[in-house]
């Protein structure tokens, strides 16, 4: 028998109050694979991450994790099973310092492994520079690599990453990919990328699902989803 896949997902419905946002997405993914899910603004990008991370009850359907079915879940029993969840506009905790806020981060991977605070910082020097001082102070960069560097305190087996492109410099973006594609390959950490950043998606992920309405309308091997005519076609209007 072949592996189960990390996460997958069928037929699933969810909203907010009634309100159907996604209409019956499925999506798969592997181990170790960076997958995006792209689309323009208002599609349901991060209402389906919210729903793959527990903050939100899909009305229908079901998500697999790890062969587990996880749709009953809570979304703390989702973090312990190896979820780590990067929220779109990063949610840092502006009054913590950069250390306190990575410290929130230990919570999850408690089960998995202790704390690896020289791993993040081999990875993010800055927040070892920076580990005094209050998140709040950071740049937009710097706050989108804590937020990413908190959800690695967990040791995730696969990263929810919400649009990290909102609000940061194009000059910063490729720094985020480099830093994602080196997290995945020397930790096997797998991504699932919502993003409608061109720049941001040809340059960090490996395969893609395009949503529209709530719907995967189409799937992007690996040549398509760095294509940036390819992908430009599927978010412009
Ligand atoms: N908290 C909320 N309450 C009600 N409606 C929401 C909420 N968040 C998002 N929506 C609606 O759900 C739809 C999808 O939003 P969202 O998942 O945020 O899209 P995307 O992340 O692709 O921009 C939009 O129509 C949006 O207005
Ligand atoms: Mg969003």
């Amino acid at each position: 028998m072949s592996e189960p896949a990390l996460l997958q997902t069928e037929g699933l419905f969810s909203g907010y109050g009634g309100e159907q946002v996604l209409q019956g997405v499925d999506l798969t993914i592997d181990a170790g694979e960076i997958v995006a899910v792209i689309g323009r603004n208002g599609v349901g990008k991060s209402t389906l991450i919210r729903t793959l991370t527990g903050l939100l009850a899909p009305s229908a359907g079901t998500i697999r994790l790890f062969g587990e079915d996880v749709t009953g879940l809570p979304a703390n029993q989702r973090a312990l099973r190896g979820v780590g969840y990067i929220p779109q506009g990063r949610e840092v905790f502006p009054e913590l310092t950069v250390r306190e806020n990575l410290m929130v981060g230990e919570v999850a991977g408690r089960t998995r492994g202790a704390p690896d605070y020289d791993m993040v910082h081999r990875f993010f020097p800055i927040l070892k520079e920076r580990a005094r001082q209050r998140a709040g102070t950071l740049s937009g960069g710097q706050q989108q690599q804590l937020a990413i560097a908190r959800a690695m305190m967990g040791h995730p087996r696969l990263m929810l990453l919400d649009e990290p492109s909102e609000g940061i410099q194009p000059s910063i973006i490729k720094d985020i990919s480099r830093n994602v594609r080196a997290l995945n390959a020397q930790t096997g950490v797998a991504v699932l990328l919502v993003e409608q950043n061109l720049d941001l998606i040809v340059s960090m992920a490996q395969r893609g699902y395009v949503m529209e309405k709530g719907r995967i309308v189409a799937s992007l091997d690996q040549r398509e989803i760095t294509s940036r005519d390819e992908v430009r076609r599927y978010l412009t209007i």
